[in-house]
């Protein structure tokens, strides 16, 4: 698909393009007259878009998650770059559309993370958590939703691939800091824990084609989908213990650390504390990561106000050359 790319788009530039609708609100003007406010997505980012003009024409013609074949320019908003749609019809079949040049994706090669997870799985010793994990790999559908889940609709890791990529971050940490560090923990449940803690993920969000929360996502959440995976497997394996199974399920349950980060219980064994830590280090680092890449303001030495983390990131590195106060 030879057109521009979203990320790559200046100010005052005129284009047209296939892009994939993000997120559509009807919003209205302070003359109260509607119009469509757009999330529009490639694979190299996303951008805002206003639909002013025909608003009943428009507003049925496409919704959130379908490709729309759109003209428009570029204008600067609060020093952001915003697209003003001037055209728009959704894409029919003939058209000449890559779904994957319009998704976004993890730089990661996938089947090297997922080998990596394997071979440090493949360590653990205890055979009860040996066969869970070995059962979770034996599920060919299972695994495929792995390597494609993305870790969260918008906060961190929120593309294909993301959850894998979160998961082999964590594991990494587990295995380099366990037997160093905390040789107490027990190593095998830190390994598997890590593992499992999102693997409700799979099943809270999809791509349809763009990423969505699914109907049991929604009612029900990443967290208890993955308590019942979990249940699902045990239930396969012949006397697993239940000091075990309330150890892995606690970590699955409380993995968010506090009540108002969405976790019913609060960490309270060593290695749900340790896992806690790591889901948050790599969340907040990915977040850290993402807003400083994807901001679009280069004048500015600081991105935008970042909602969740609560400040502005800066962007300059150390390496870099001295640059000017204001
Ligand atoms: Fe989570
Ligand atoms: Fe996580």
């Amino acid at each position: 698909m030879n057109q521009p790319r979203l990320r790559e788009l200046k100010v005052g530039e005129s284009f047209k393009g296939f892009y994939l609708v993000k997120s559509k609100r009807v919003k209205q003007t302070r003359e109260g007259s509607n119009f469509l406010d757009l999330d529009l997505q490639d694979s190299s980012g996303a951008l805002n878009a206003k639909l002013w003009n025909d608003f009943e024409k428009y507003q049925g013609e496409f919704e959130r998650g379908d490709v729309v074949k759109i003209e428009g320019v570029v204008e600067q908003y609060r020093d952001q770059p915003q697209i003003k749609i001037k055209q728009l019809r959704k894409s029919r079949p003939e058209d000449p559309v890559e779904l994957s040049a319009l998704q976004s994706t993890t730089k990661e090669d996938v089947s090297c993370l997922l080998r990596e997870v394997k071979e440090i799985l493949a360590e653990i010793k205890n055979p009860h958590l040996k066969r869970l994990t070995e059962d979770f790999f034996q599920d060919p559908s299972l695994v495929e939703k792995l390597t494609r889940a993305p870790a969260a609709r918008n906060i961190h890791h929120a593309y294909l691939g993301g959850l894998l990529e979160h998961i082999w971050r964590m594991v990494k940490m587990a295995q380099a800091l366990v037997p160093k560090i905390y040789p107490n923990l027990d190593y095998d449940l830190v390994i598997t824990g890590t593992f499992w803690h999102d693997l409700g993920k799979i099943e809270e969000l999809t791509f349809s084609p763009a990423l969505s929360i699914t109907r049991a996502g929604y009612l029900e959440g990443h967290i208890i989908l993955g308590l019942k995976l979990l249940e699902r497997k045990i239930a396969l394996i012949p006397e697993f213990p239940d000091e075990l199974r309330l150890h892995l399920e606690h970590i699955i349950l409380s993995h968010h650390g506090e009540h108002e980060w969405g976790s019913p219980v609060l960490p309270s064994t060593p290695e749900a504390m340790l896992i806690h830590h790591l889901d948050n280090l790599d969340a907040k680092q990915a977040m850290v990561s993402e807003a400083i890449e994807s901001d679009q303001n280069q004048a500015e030495e600081f991105t935008g106000y970042h909602p969740i983390l609560g400040r502005h990131l800066y962007k300059r590195r150390p390496g870099d050359k001295s640059g000017r106060e204001e």
